[in-house]
């Protein structure tokens, strides 16, 4: 099995998301969490942004063991001298820094030439290396920039000693077909191609992040960049725990792995929503509440007699508690009657029928029946089951 790299960027990416800013403190609460949780690199934010950052980056630099952290800088001497500052304590280090590449972004915000361009970039990588060998380049917008340019960028960083090239979706634009390919034509088409590693970066507008990522790992990426629950700017960012656990449901056919401790999924799902406040879908794949629970009563019927009938995953694997059925108007007598034996209630098919039409009576007026309230129903006087 091919091992891909988990490049988490919650704290920097992922909280560029609205209101979902993080002080140094739970920064560190949440990098502690990721350590456990087994990313191998951690950008813990934007050094050159705030004092506070400067310094979440620099103690999470100097506390997390055995895991790689990264500085992120704009290609602007200044935040690459403040991105190797605050990370230069760290056991192992890399800078990430990026520049836009696409016409729309050279146009209207750098305001800048394409000549203008690669030399910047060419200058700002070549500054950076004096000082640490491991240097990720991400020209941004890049599913959006011509690819003959887009080459010549690639080539110019990787040739002053860029040694990871990142290929950010960072609006959401790409299929997954061409996002793919781009890796392929960049590490086929670009001199010094083949020495590099490659990291794909997906954002979510269109719901493809992650089917981008994978459609990255399959044309040969080692690393991809992600963020817990998938916060992020706008729709988000891959999320972490998607595309790992795709990657482990599927991983006889894409043949890779991750050192990700699944079992620290929920956990960590847990904490970054909390000290984030940021709501989670209810339908969020993994995480979200409704992920692992059934209603539909024929569902249920097969889930009580195996749970592959309707489940590819087991959600004890990512720390989830188990409570796979969910009591409703669409739950049968099978359902009843397995949730109160996993009450330790156990009923006769006697007591059973009357019960269920008490039951359906009241799952007509409310979405979902508590076992308080099925408890109660059973132990009803007004109307014995
Ligand atoms: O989305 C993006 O382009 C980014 C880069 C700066 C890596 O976050
Ligand atoms: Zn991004």
């Amino acid at each position: 099995m091919k091992k891909i790299q988990i490049f988490d960027t919650t704290l920097r990416d992922g909280e560029q998301a609205p209101g979902a800013s993080l002080s140094p403190e739970a920064k560190i609460r949440i990098a502690r969490q990721l350590v456990k949780l087994g990313v191998d690199v951690l950008e813990p934010g934007f050094p050159i942004s705030s004092p506070g950052e400067f310094a979440a980056v620099q103690q999470i630099s100097r506390e997390m063991q055995g895991i790689e952290i990264c500085g992120f800088a704009r290609s602007v001497r200044e935040d690459i001298d403040s991105a190797l500052k605050a990370t230069q304590d760290a056991e192992k280090r890399r800078i990430h820094m990026f520049l836009s590449s696409s016409d729309i972004h050279l146009d209207f915000q750098l305001r800048k030439s394409r000549e203008q361009v690669v030399e910047i970039a060419r200058r700002m990588v070549a500054h950076a290396k004096q000082f640490v060998d491991r240097i990720e380049f991400s020209p941004m917008d890049a599913t959006r920039t011509g690819e003959e340019f887009l080459h010549q960028v690639v080539e110019a960083v990787i040739a002053e000693g860029a040694t990871i090239i990142n290929i950010p979706d960072t609006v959401g634009y790409a299929l997954p077909e061409e996002y793919g390919r781009l890796f392929t034509r960049v590490r086929q088409g670009v001199r010094g191609g083949n020495s590099v590693e490659y990291s794909a970066h997906c954002h979510n507008d269109l719901g493809l992040a992650v089917a981008n990522s994978i459609a990255a790992i399959q044309a040969g990426v080692t690393q991809v960049e992600v963020t817990v629950n998938g916060i992020g700017e706008r729709a988000g960012n891959c999320s972490l725990e998607e595309l790992v656990m795709a990657l482990e449901t599927r991983k006889l056919t894409l043949g890779v792995e991750t050192s990700i401790q699944l079992q620290e999924i929920y956990a960590t799902s847990r904490m970054v929503r909390r000290e984030m406040n940021f709501p989670i879908a209810l339908n969020k794949p993994i995480v979200g509440r409704n992920a692992f629970q059934h209603e539909a009563g024929i569902h249920q019927d097969g889930l009580i007699k195996n749970r592959n009938t309707y489940e590819i995953m087991d959600p004890i694997q990512m720390g989830i508690p188990r409570k796979m059925i969910i009591l409703g108007k669409h739950s049968g007598r099978h359902a009843i009657k397995h949730r109160l034996s996993q009450l330790s209630i156990v009923i006769n098919d006697q007591q059973l029928e009357p019960l269920y039409e008490k039951f359906k009576v009241l799952a007509d007026t409310q979405k979902i029946v508590t076992d308080a309230e099925l408890v109660m129903l059973l132990d009803d006087p007004a109307h014995p089951s």
